[in-house]
């Protein structure tokens, strides 16, 4: 049998999320793989397992593409927002906002976040579709563009903008009605969605937002989903978007952004064929202009919002195998310290991941198992069917592509903690998010005083 994963150092240089690994993944002369000069399995021993690794070359790489091949394509102002629900915490910020990106955000966490990292908060937007009064006000008080889904959030925003003088500057959330191949799940602009305003009802929106002092719109946005392989969807989103930016013209609003959301897809198993950074932008940016220059309209400010195209690959997770469970004629499971806690994918969206052991990555393999999570729950699964080499308790298992949803799609379940996360570059490996104690997690509880008594 051959390896248990195909490592491809250099794939796909200048486009992080057609690789398995990080773009700095090696193997030193023990065989061992090493992350950015720093060896995994040493990372484990150090920090502690279950521990999730971000590579900020790779972060970085993906920032790069998405800058020069916005510059390269598109020949009007453009501004790249890094989806923070994909994976949010400062140092994070502070590296795509170095590289030139900006921030869209969905709850006050995440606001808060991009704040304190220091993101002018011109380069801030604020989405959801359950805005809260407390989550509008913060947006509105630091001069961050609040992207309207809903009659709601209007109705809140009037509440909140005393000072007619200082409006608020929008951008209109809009269904764009196209369907797109991924799990129904992460699929955003179809008909049945509950994000944004229908098609049909903009008109009406648009001309109501026209007699509103309050607001100042200046975009428009829409979003088709996420893990998108096809390049077609997003043809189809520049001609639905230039069609209402035409009528929102019309209506007397020259809107000058036009944002056209994230969606591109990685690769996480040797099978995932997803587009380049280069093409996606490419199709994007020559479908805008396409469709404005047909429609005589003037070219907007191109905004789009990558969430895991930008950090999935740079991320993957370090776990501890410990107990094994062979049933004969079925499948052998190999438990590990963490699951569907650090990593919720698999038991929701029956995602699929590639994995191998740290220290022995290209070693024949001679079993296939099933990877459980430690989790009282039979479906955590972290992994179905792996071939692996032998591998015995305490050896460190690497899963890879986890730099996207995983931690921020964390839980406690079973009052487990969340896992540290470390940055590595060139060497050196930074403690970037401390692990959880299981202390931390009796913090919120209360315990009111007639409990007290009874011992
Ligand atoms: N913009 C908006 C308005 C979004 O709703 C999203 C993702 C993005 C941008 C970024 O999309 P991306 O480039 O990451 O595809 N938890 C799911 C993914 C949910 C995506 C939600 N919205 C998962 O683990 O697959």
């Amino acid at each position: 049998m051959t390896n248990s994963f195909a490592y491809q150092p250099g794939l796909d240089f200048s486009s992080p999320n057609r690789n398995l690994t990080p773009l700095n993944t090696n193997i030193d002369s023990y065989g061992r793989l090493v992350l950015s000069g720093c060896i995994l399995s040493e990372l484990a021993y150090r920090y502690g397992t279950p521990l999730y690794v971000l590579d900020e070359d790779t972060i970085r790489a993906g920032c790069k593409a998405y800058r020069v091949a916005l510059n390269k394509y598109y020949p009007g102002n453009s501004l790249p927002l890094y989806a923070s629900k994909a994976n949010s915490s400062l140092v994070i910020s502070k590296i795509v906002s170095s590289e030139g990106f900006g921030l869209d955000v969905v709850s006050e966490g995440e606001l808060l976040t991009a704040l304190n990292a220091g993101i002018p908060s011109k380069n801030i937007v604020l989405h959801g579709n359950n805005k809260s009064d407390r989550e509008i006000s913060l947006a509105y008080k630091n001069g961050t563009t609040i992207v309207i889904d809903n009659e709601h959030d209007i109705y809140c925003l009037e509440k909140i903008v005393s000072n007619k003088e200082k409006p608020a500057r929008i951008m209109l959330r809009f269904t764009p009605g196209i369907e797109c191949h991924t799990h129904e799940y992460i699929r955003t602009g179809h008909l049945d969605s509950k994000f944004g305003f229908d098609l049909d009802e903009l008109e009406r929106i648009l001309i109501d937002i026209k007699k509103l002092k309050f607001l100042d719109l200046t975009g428009l946005h829409a979003h088709i989903g996420s893990q998108i392989f096809e390049l077609e969807p997003h043809r189809d989103l520049a001609s639905v978007m230039a069609d209402v930016l035409k009528l929102s013209r019309d209506i007397g609003h020259p809107v000058n952004d036009l944002n056209v959301g994230g969606g591109l897809g990685i690769r996480y198993i040797e099978s995932d064929d997803p587009p380049s950074i280069d093409a996606w932008v490419k199709v994007v940016s020559d479908s805008v202009v396409k469709a404005c220059e047909s429609r005589k309209l003037k070219l907007p400010r191109l905004m789009c919002e990558p969430g895991r195209s930008l950090i999935a690959t740079s991320g993957l997770t370090l776990y501890t195998i410990g107990s094994s469970k062979k049933i004969p004629g079925i499948r052998t499971y190999l438990s590990v310290d963490g699951g569907m806690s650090d990593n919720p994918r698999p038991i929701t969206y029956q995602s699929l991941y590639t994995a191998c052991l740290a220290d022995y990555p290209l070693s024949s393999v001679t079993q296939k198992v099933t990877i459980a999570g430690k989790h009282c729950e039979s479906g955590d699964v972290l992994i179905k069917d792996i071939q692996l080499p032998p591998c015995k308790s305490g050896d460190t298992l690497v899963v890879f592509g986890t730099g996207a949803y995983n931690i921020s799609m964390s839980s406690n379940y079973n009052r487990i903690p969340k896992p540290a996360v470390v940055l590595v570059k060139n060497g050196a490996a930074d403690l970037v998010q401390r692990r959880e104690q299981p202390e931390d997690l009796l913090r919120y509880d209360v315990l009111p005083d007639r409990f007290q008594a009874l011992g």
